[in-house]
């Protein structure tokens, strides 16, 4: 069979990025321009200057992804962009660009969810992996337990009812002084602390999440106790956020007579996080998946994974496609 290659262009937040993927599992190029030097003078990303860094070197990422995939825009057999979820000025450069490029060159263009772009990061790292499969994403935008049915077929399980996990790091690293990008700052502070500070873990009867409880919990102790160490309180928050992760994972993965799971988004590069899920693994006996850590966080290969199983499924959209901040998992 043919191989097929597939173009995926990602600029749904604060990256740039373009890649090259093959068969929906060989990464030839995947090139990231991170705007985060930029959104770190003011604390967390500035919508309008995401979209302007955007405009100003995606066809530049292009060019590039396209060169060290060794490469030629002929060889490509369909442009895979994000559409949603993501913030709207952000998501339309990436859009229209791909737009462009559908209508100079003729190639296909397939529209790809982030979020099932997230899931498919794992595809790239675990050659083996196929659905059905429970799927856990934790990001900077979403919590979600997934019920993965087939490659295009999602049934979401269980999510968070506020806040999600990523922006209670990033809130947790800000108020105690470690800035933006917050995950991982708080990833390393933890590791010199223990987790001795009391903090509220929430048990709710589905497999839903929520985070905000907790959030305030570490804003007022961190308020109110003026010589809190603050290595522990990043130890205690991690502990307690992990085992609302870990507890929900273990209902579903009894529930829905499963053994493996699968962990998604910037979040699961978390070290304590990855340590904990790999201890359930061993008490339940299950098979514990994570992308490498370059996959996890937003990238474009993820979407040309995706994109490649929305491409041979039939997915395509036209010079019509907009830009959709709201996209919910699995809309068709
Ligand atoms: O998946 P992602 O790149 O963007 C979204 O789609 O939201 O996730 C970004 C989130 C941020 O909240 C960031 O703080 C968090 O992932 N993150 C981490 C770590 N690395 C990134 N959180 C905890 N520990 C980390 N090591
Ligand atoms: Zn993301």
């Amino acid at each position: 069979m043919k191989d097929i290659l597939i173009m995926g262009i990602e600029s749904s937040c604060d990256e740039t990025s373009v890649s090259i993927v093959k068969n929906g599992r060989e990464v030839l190029s995947n090139v990231i321009n991170s705007q985060i030097k930029i959104h770190e003078a003011y604390g967390g990303v500035v919508p309008e200057i995401a979209s302007r860094c955007h405009t100003e070197v995606i066809n530049q990422i292009m060019k590039e992804s396209l060169k060290e995939a060794k490469v030629s825009l002929d060889d490509i057999d369909a442009i895979a962009v994000t559409y949603g979820p993501g913030l709207v000025g952000a998501l339309l450069v990436g859009v229209s660009y791909a737009k462009g490029l559908s209508f100079a060159t003729g190639k296909p263009l397939v529209p790809v969810n982030h979020i099932e772009g997230h899931i498919a990061g794992n595809y790239i790292t675990h050659k083996d992996l196929e659905p059905p499969f429970l799927c856990l994403i934790i990001s900077g935008g979403h919590t979600h337990l997934v019920n993965v049915k087939n490659y295009n077929e999602f049934e979401i399980l269980g999510k968070t009812r506020d806040d999600a996990i990523g922006e209670a790091f990033d809130k947790v690293a800000r108020v105690v002084g470690l800035g933006y990008p917050g995950g991982p700052k708080v990833d390393n502070l933890a590791k010199e602390g223990t987790a001795n500070i009391k903090l509220p873990v929430v048990h709710l009867d589905n497999l839903d999440f929520s985070f905000s409880g907790i959030k305030t919990a570490v804003i007022n102790l961190n308020h109110n106790q003026k010589d809190i160490n603050k290595a522990d309180l990043c130890a205690s928050f991690e502990k307690a956020v992990t085992e609302m992760l870990t507890n929900n994972v273990r209902k579903a993965l009894k529930e829905y007579n499963e053994d493996k799971i699968v962990i998604a988004g910037g979040v699961s590069r978390n070290s304590y996080i990855r340590n904990e899920f790999d201890k359930l693994g061993e008490e339940l006996g299950c098979k514990i998946y994570y992308p490498e850590p370059i996959l996890c966080t937003d990238n474009a290969a993820m979407i040309a994974a995706q994109g490649y199983y929305d491409f041979i499924n039939g997915k395509r959209a036209d010079l019509k496609l907009n830009a959709i901040p709201n996209l919910k998992i699995g809309n068709k």
